[in-house]
């Protein structure tokens, strides 16, 4: 488990990203980055957006860091991704394979975490993390997580004015 310095260092470079970043879009691209190149077992990280233009609403795969998924489009009615943007709750899965929810984007993944993005108390996205690892997501990870998460829809909130 990374030590708390590491991680509270990590949260003032989000505090910094945020206070810099021009758009929501440009804040996600450097939290993903960030993550994935600083948190060694968050070997997928990627934010999806709600669209709620089409007849369903749907996860729609945003800024992200690892390999390609086949999940570009999810409904709300599938995955964990589904669960925790119906929800508005964080979901810490320890072990994908025995979540009959989990929908499988890379066979290495053993554990996921996914958090929802607010703006006005409703979701408008989340933020999606895999490990490699099972039960990679402790108390520390979700704040983290959490703290990321917060940031990209305080910055969404204020440039809807
Ligand atoms: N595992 C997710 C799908 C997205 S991929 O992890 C990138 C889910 O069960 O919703």
């Amino acid at each position: 488990m990374p030590g708390i310095a590491k991680l509270e260092e990590i949260r003032k470079s989000v505090d910094v990203l945020a206070a810099s970043a021009k758009s929501a879009e440009e804040l996600m691209k450097s939290i993903v980055k960030l993550l994935h190149e600083t948190m060694l077992k968050y070997n997928w990280v990627g934010f999806y957006m709600l669209e709620r233009s089409g007849a369903e609403p749907v996860l729609v795969l945003g800024p992200f860091e690892g390999a390609m998924t086949p999940h570009t489009r999810i409904p709300l009615n599938q995955g964990i991704c589904g669960a925790a943007a119906s929800s508005g709750k964080t979901i810490v899965v320890d072990d994908v394979h025995s979540d009959f929810r989990y929908l499988a984007c890379s066979l290495e993944t053993k554990s996921e975490i996914v958090v929802p993005v607010f703006v006005k108390g409703k979701v408008v996205g989340e933020l999606d993390i895999d490990s490699h690892f099972p039960a990679a997501f402790g108390l520390d990870d979700r704040e983290l997580v959490e703290y990321c998460a917060s940031a990209v829809g305080r910055h969404l909130e204020k440039s809807a004015g």
